[in-house]
């Protein structure tokens, strides 16, 4: 990558009025900082939900919130109706009770969960699903608490988290 052509290159659709701010997507923080020597990022769309949340503790999350980049997350919803797996299985069981406590739906929560992380991540939905996408836009309301969260990611790990 030539940060200094991309940076010419996103210099022109700016002015030009086609775009308002330039986004990279699953850029490691090495290469966000290359093409911040040039340009500036807005967003770095990467993987994360309940199921893959390895950026929370790479780095990844910390640097978008020191370096003032919005995450977006793509996948949001994880392997938690793809899989059946131990971890998918205890997930479950917890939404379950969450979703009464909450009256909520079970993607509703896991996107919820993603909106209480501090980086203020904003998860790309793929449904096509009318209701689907209606119902997600309602998990923006709601307040999960900490011991709510904390308890997913416990039922995510298999483990207490200490
Ligand atoms: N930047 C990248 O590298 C990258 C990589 C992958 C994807 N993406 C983007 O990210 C977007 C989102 O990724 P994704 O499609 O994996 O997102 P997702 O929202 O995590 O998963 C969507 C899938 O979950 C299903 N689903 C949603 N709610 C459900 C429920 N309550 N019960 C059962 N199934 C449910 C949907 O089924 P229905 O369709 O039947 O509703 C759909 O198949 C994609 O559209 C793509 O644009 C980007």
């Amino acid at each position: 990558m030539h940060p200094t052509e991309i940076n010419e290159a996103i210099s022109i659709l700016q002015s030009e009025g086609k775009i308002k701010e330039f986004g990279v997507s699953n850029f490691m923080q090495s290469q966000i900082e290359l093409i911040e020597t040039a340009q500036k990022i807005a967003v770095n769309q990467i993987e994360f939900s309940l199921t893959e949340n390895s950026a929370m503790v790479n780095g990844s999350l910390d640097a978008m919130q020191i370096n003032a980049i919005t995450p977006m997350c793509w996948s949001p919803i994880g392997t938690v109706f793809k899989e059946e797996t131990a971890q998918t299985i205890r997930i479950r069981t917890v939404l379950k009770k969450l979703c009464k406590k909450h009256n909520a739906t079970e993607d509703q929560l896991l996107l919820a969960w993603i909106c209480k992380h501090p980086a203020k991540i904003h998860p790309v939905i793929g449904t096509t699903n009318k209701n689907r996408i209606q119902n997600a836009q309602k998990a923006t309301k709601i307040e999960l608490e900490l011991e709510d969260w904390f308890e997913l990611l416990e039922a995510s790990q298999g483990h207490a988290v200490a």
